[in-house]
């Protein structure tokens, strides 16, 4: 019998082999939570409950006293660098977030940071690590700069990123500042996170798959390597987990150039194929499909079995391969956790 880590999650973040499978899920904290909701609409507004450090915690806490899931994610968003930034941040029921002014109508230099901004979201992290179980990791996050451009050059979110696309062609230099802008305030974030009290972080680049091979380089590879060896500097324990969604067939190079310590499968990629590319000891994280999820039943069940014997060979957290979906069954994210348990690599039930 091989005796279980402090903290499964972190243990295989660092490299660390295990007889367990950690499982923690993208949004995990959000709406298809019952007392979620409740929560939120008693404070009123997203913004509200991010700024409100008790209800925040409480939220990051929520999946975990409900399921026990390995990983707590803080309770916040990506674009909360927008707005430590400058610029205008709303969330409107049904409408999703806009940023104001957004970059198409106003420049970068025009905008004045407001640091401060991200304060509360340190003494959310302060209050949940005092109060999370001990065997829990305590992920904390940002958005990856390519992904917070979009939204900031948009003010919103766009189906195909044209227009930050189309702004990092016309003048590649206005592009590089606001990039290097974020990349800057994003590396103060993270190591305020971790300064406060987060174990490992999470770089969400969910329109990573949108752009070209050479702007790839550019705007994915490159700032998340600047960003990853700042943080190396400061904080050279604390595991970077990347998440470059719909890089496909760039996941190696992301791999071999950025120095993250883990990374992330979103649904599409094949995690056999992930497994022969990918250096042999790098942790994933993935890949359940979010409507598999939904799903539930034969589906989900197959869909896990693949994951887990594709990956067996190799450090692996299990995770969703983007978030989970607001209507999945809370029973069937019960049956998911039975099933990462209960296999043979996982932990006895
Ligand atoms: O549980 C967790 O994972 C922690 C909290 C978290 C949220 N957003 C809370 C949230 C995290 C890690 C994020 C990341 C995020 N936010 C991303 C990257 C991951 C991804 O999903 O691609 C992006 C692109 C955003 C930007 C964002 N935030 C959008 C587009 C929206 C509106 C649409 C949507 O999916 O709801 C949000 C709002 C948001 N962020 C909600 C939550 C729980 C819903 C807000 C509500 O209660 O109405």
């Amino acid at each position: 019998m091989t005796l279980a880590p402090h903290k499964p999650l972190l243990h295989v973040l660092s490299g660390g082999k295990s007889d367990i499978i950690p499982i923690w899920l993208m949004r995990q904290a959000g709406r298809y939570l019952p007392e979620y909701r409740a929560l939120r609409a008693a404070k009123g507004g997203f913004l509200e409950l991010v700024n409100d450090h008790e209800a925040a915690a409480e939220v990051t806490l929520q999946p975990i006293a409900r399921f026990g899931f390995d990983g707590a994610i803080l309770f916040s968003d990506i674009l909360i660098v927008p707005y430590a930034l400058g610029q205008d941040l709303r969330f409107e029921a049904g409408e999703g977030p806009r940023l104001s002014p957004p970059l198409t109508d106003a420049v970068l230099s025009g905008l004045t940071a407001v640091p401060a901004r991200l304060e509360p979201v340190y003494r959310t992290v302060e209050k949940v690590k005092a109060a999370l179980p001990a065997e829990t990791t305590f992920l904390g996050f940002a958005g990856s700069p390519w992904t917070v451009a979009t939204y900031m050059v948009a003010g919103q979110g766009s189906r195909d990123q044209a227009e930050a696309r189309q702004a990092a062609y016309a003048d590649p230099g206005a592009f590089a500042e606001i990039i290097g802008a974020i990349e800057a305030m994003t590396v103060d974030y993270l190591s305020g996170q971790i300064e406060a009290g987060v174990e490992a972080v999470q770089l969400f680049d969910s329109w990573s798959g949108s752009l070209a091979p050479a702007q790839f380089e550019s705007w994915v590879i490159a700032p998340t390597a600047r960003i990853v060896a700042a943080l190396k500097a400061r904080h050279p324990h604390i595991p970077v987990i990347g998440f470059p969604k719909g890089a496909g067939a760039k996941l190696a190079a992301y791999a071999r150039e950025t120095g993250v310590d883990a990374i992330g499968l979103d649904e599409t990629v094949d995690p056999a194929w992930a497994d022969s590319v990918l250096p042999a000891d790098l942790p994933v994280q993935g890949n359940l499909d979010p409507l598999a999820l939904l799903a539930g039943g034969e589906a989900l069940e197959k869909a896990v079995a693949r994951i887990l014997s594709s990956l067996a060979g190799r450090p692996h957290i299990f995770n969703l391969g983007h978030g989970i979906i607001k209507e999945t069954p809370i029973a069937h994210v019960e049956r998911l956790l039975e099933l990462v348990r209960r296999s043979p690599s996982g932990r006895a039930a």
